[in-house]
């Protein structure tokens, strides 16, 4: 029984050792001292049975045992419980004297209010006012007016959203109609821009959404030339991008000017390389323009043989891409917060 002692002491001492959370020294506690099978319990039932001298002895050494392990037992778990208070208190320490962190930002404007403030902004600073029209149009401002025949393919329900049961009312698909009620309203000489939502019955992909922004910029004066357009598409480009920008000018065919010109820009994303915010093509149409078709002024109200004037329709969340390295249109639109809070 003593060298059954001697090699519990050891056993209980190297279990105790290898122990590195208090659950597990329970474990080990319990083997030796379970009140059923607890391999000290048992030395301690057995005494019983002995009697006389050895039950004195045996017995005491026993005692002197098993308050030992106890002992042992009792340090570990303490030191094993500081250890985890400290590891806590470090881990939720406050530091009182640390300076309060800046509020978390609550909200802030959309990348495409950002864009359209800033042009808003320059055009202002240009001496344009800055107009408002209807998102719900009729068939004569959006087309008709505008000297786009009926037969014209844009008229179609698989370009334009026509309202069910109003066949005269569409859904804007542009923002030229304010061109009209601009002239009718404010008369000549006129500069204005107008910033706003238009639909079109796209099938979406990265350059394409059916709903999206444009800028539609309308000057009527005496003696416009394409020079005039040219140089106020130029400060335009240079005041959003704030960067130099190669662009390109090419015929183009909008019936409400004439001549009519899409002017490009090279790709910022890609650099020119291709890439999908540029259909691949390494150049991006940002601004339809061109010179106002004496029809449309005429339509305006005005007198063609007096009045002259140009016209453009910015694409402004193809800027916007182009602005800030967007390279899915969807993104815009997409309510996606990690998105939005780079902004
Ligand atoms: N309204 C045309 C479009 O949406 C763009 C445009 C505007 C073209 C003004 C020329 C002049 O495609």
């Amino acid at each position: 029984m003593k060298q059954q002692l001697q090699k519990i002491e050891q056993e209980f001492k190297k279990a105790i050792d290898g122990v590195g959370d208090v659950l597990k020294l329970d474990e080990v506690y319990q083997r030796f001292f379970s009140r059923k099978s607890g391999e000290m319990t048992q030395i301690m039932k057995n005494l019983k049975e002995l009697s006389g001298e050895a039950r004195k002895e045996l017995g005491s050494l026993a005692n002197e045992v098993k308050t030992n392990l106890e002992e042992i037992y009792g340090s570990k778990k303490q030191d094993l419980e500081h250890a985890g208070w400290d590891r806590i208190a470090v881990e939720e320490q406050i530091d009182v004297t640390e300076p309060k962190l800046p509020p978390k930002r609550k909200g802030h404007l959309h990348p495409m209010t950002i864009v359209h403030n800033e042009l808003e902004d320059l055009f202002t600073s240009m001496g344009f006012m800055v107009l408002d029209g209807p998102e719900l149009e009729s068939d004569y401002y959006a087309f008709e007016a505008l000297n786009i025949p009926k037969t014209h393919p844009a008229r179609e329900s698989m370009d334009t959203f026509y309202v069910k049961g109003k066949p005269s009312w569409v859904m804007r698909p542009h923002t030229s109609p304010v061109q009209i009620r601009a002239m009718q309203k404010y008369g000549a000489p006129l500069r204005t821009v107008v910033s706003g939502r238009v639909f079109r019955n796209e099938a979406t992909d990265a350059s394409h959404e059916h709903t999206f922004y444009q800028m539609e910029g309308l000057v009527v004066d005496k003696d416009i030339s394409i020079s005039n357009l040219i140089g106020t598409m130029q400060e335009l480009l240079q005041g959003v991008l704030k960067k130099d920008v190669e662009v390109r000018l090419r015929p183009g065919y909008f019936p409400f000017v004439e001549p009519g010109f899409e002017l490009d820009m090279k790709c910022l994303v890609c650099s020119g390389t291709g890439c999908g915010a540029c259909k691949h093509s390494g150049w991006v149409e940002t601004v339809p323009c061109g010179l106002i078709h004496p029809r449309v002024i005429k339509a305006g109200g005005l007198d063609p043989k007096v009045w002259t004037g140009f016209a453009f329709g910015l694409g402004s969340m193809r800027l916007a891409m182009q602005k800030y390295g967007i390279e899915d249109i969807r993104h815009l639109h997409a309510g996606n917060m990690e998105f939005l809070e780079q902004f």
